[in-house]
């Protein structure tokens, strides 16, 4: 029988027409967007999932809980439907209704966090409530080597397959930095030239060695470096606006026809800016980690 967790990734890589006129590398970007859940999160949530039904930490009267900026939670809690587990779910308050609803949606526990600066806290909370409680199965997004192992055995391995020309740079905002370790790690074994390219909200530059702060571009830079990244496989870090990366995912969708969050914004802003320092003949390749449904409580629809 066909099951929800069987259509996560194997997403299209898709090309721009509008919003890199005038830009002679060529950005293409893989459509996360597009997986059930909405976001690039359905992937490491399938893949830690599936790791730990199979060494058998997660039992079926376990309760998973984690704490997320949103998409995470969203495709844990879908997938504890799917596969019959309790979910729970901390998340900042700052975070879009839209993704506290759809979280509930699919009937699992919200608790909100006062700021997403909080979630450092929230982590060695959910630490202690799994020590006290044996049936608590704690995914640990932000620590869990098999989320960058996902991006480097699925996203990674679909982006070579669907670009067998050169890669010269990954684009990718951080947030655990799953994305950008694990995807990385496997363009730089094909490509050894390719720059791996980290991307941060202006406002809360913390890889660039600035101080943490609040911003708007959700599923990004939590206020700390996770443990999931090693800086030194990072060559760049280019810093995006929240307001540049929200002009940008509308135009996105405007022009595009790419519904998409505005993570989406932020990484293409990137990605346009690195196309001119890199100039002609440049392939790089980033990420549309969500769709924009879930932000029309910020910017209308
Ligand atoms: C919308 C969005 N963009 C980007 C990211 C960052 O991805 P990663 O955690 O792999 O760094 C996330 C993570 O939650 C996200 O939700």
């Amino acid at each position: 029988m066909a099951s929800l967790i069987d259509f996560i990734g194997n997403t299209p890589l898709l090309d721009f027409r509008s919003v890199t006129q005038g830009v002679s590398a060529r950005i293409r970007a893989k459509a996360e967007h597009m997986n059930p859940g909405g976001s690039i999160k359905d992937r490491i949530a399938a893949f830690i999932l599936r790791k730990a039904i199979d060494d058998g930490r997660l039992k079926k009267d376990s309760t998973i809980l984690e704490v997320s900026s949103g998409n995470t939670g969203i495709a844990f809690s879908m997938l504890g439907v799917t596969l019959g587990y309790k979910v729970k779910i901390m998340l900042p308050k700052s975070v879009t209704i839209e993704r506290r609803n759809l979280i509930a949606c699919y009937g699992a526990e919200v608790h909100l966090l006062e700021s997403v600066l909080r979630m450092h806290e929230a982590i060695a909370l959910t630490e202690k409530m799994a020590k006290d409680d044996p049936k608590v199965f704690l995914p640990r997004q932000f620590s869990n080597p098999n989320n960058p192992r996902c991006h480097y055995e699925t996203t990674g391995v679909e982006i070579l397959k669907q670009h067998p020309e050169r890669i010269d740079a990954f684009v990718m905002g951080v947030g655990t930095g799953g994305t950008l370790m694990g995807v990385g790690k496997r363009i730089k074994e094909a490509y050894p030239n390719a720059l791996i390219v980290g991307v941060e909200p202006t406002e809360s530059a913390v890889m660039s060695g600035g101080p943490p702060g609040c911003h708007g571009i959700q599923g990004f830079a939590d206020g700390f470096v996770p443990e999931v990244v090693n800086i030194e496989n990072i060559d760049q870090v280019i810093t995006v606006t929240t307001q540049e990366s929200i002009a940008m995912a509308r135009r996105l969708s405007r022009e595009e026809g790419y519904l998409v969050g505005i993570s989406s914004g932020a990484n293409m802003c990137a990605s346009l800016k690195l196309a001119k320092e890199l100039g002609n003949a440049a392939n790089i390749v980033t990420i549309l980690p969500d769709r924009g449904e879930r932000y029309f409580s910020i910017w209308g629809s």
